[in-house]
């Protein structure tokens, strides 16, 4: 990918439905930059614990040794003087202070490369994300294939012994193919969702 930064540092952002290749497309990166011989940091929250405790994992397997936190805030803590590369993988989980995190980085010269999930099972801006995709320099939207109709998938089903789950259920569900799939925005289900924003606003109140 030809960036074109010639000083400085940035913010790259990598995020789409799940299945979409996005910790597949992380590691890919933090590996030519380690070929580079680049200083590289890895970190992810330590709720997904999926598939590795000490790394990220991509759904077919591939990993890249990784630091477990909490906080954003921890990024800044066990940040190593030399550490050129900073990558975020799973940040939908993280506090918005992930943005401040990753400003901060940038404006001392780090290359940010932070992946997540768009939207949640909803449909709906998952956590920080909305705002790291206005902060970072470059977005790629990462498209899987709707399993249903087989376009480019946008969306992330939610499925509760095979039935869409509803629009009431809590937000974070860790898992992976048992209890999710990539859909496209017409395959998309998520019963009790509200019609409108309009409509969304009243019902909260
Ligand atoms: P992935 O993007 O690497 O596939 O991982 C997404 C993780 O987020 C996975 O553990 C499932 C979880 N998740 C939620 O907690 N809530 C959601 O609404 C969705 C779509 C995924
Ligand atoms: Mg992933
Ligand atoms: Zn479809």
């Amino acid at each position: 990918m030809p960036y074109l930064q010639p000083k400085g540092g940035w913010i790259e952002l990598i995020c789409g439905s799940m299945f979409s290749g996005k910790t597949e497309e992380l590691i890919r990166r933090v590996r030519r930059a380690k070929i580079a011989r680049q200083q590289v940091q890895v970190f992810k929250p330590k709720i997904d614990n999926r598939y590795a405790a000490a790394h990220v994992a991509s759904h077919d397997g591939l990993q890249f040794e990784a630091e477990n936190i909490e906080e954003a805030r921890q990024i800044l803590d066990r940040l190593r003087p030399d550490t050129t590369v900073v990558a975020i993988d799973e940040a939908q989980f993280l506090d918005w202070t992930v943005a401040d995190v990753a400003r901060l980085l940038a404006d001392r010269g780090l290359r940010v490369i932070i992946t997540g999930l768009d939207l949640d099972f909803r449909g709906e801006p998952f956590g920080p994300m909305p705002l790291l995709m206005a902060e970072a320099e470059m977005v790629d939207k990462l498209h899987a294939i709707c399993v249903m109709c087989g376009a480019p998938a946008s969306r992330t089903q939610r499925l509760i012994n095979g039935q869409p789950a509803n629009y009431s259920d809590p937000v974070i569900m860790v898992g992976a193919s048992e209890v999710y799939e990539a859909r496209c925005r017409d395959c998309h289900q998520v019963p009790g969702r509200p019609q409108s924003l309009g409509e969304r606003v009243t019902s909260n109140e």
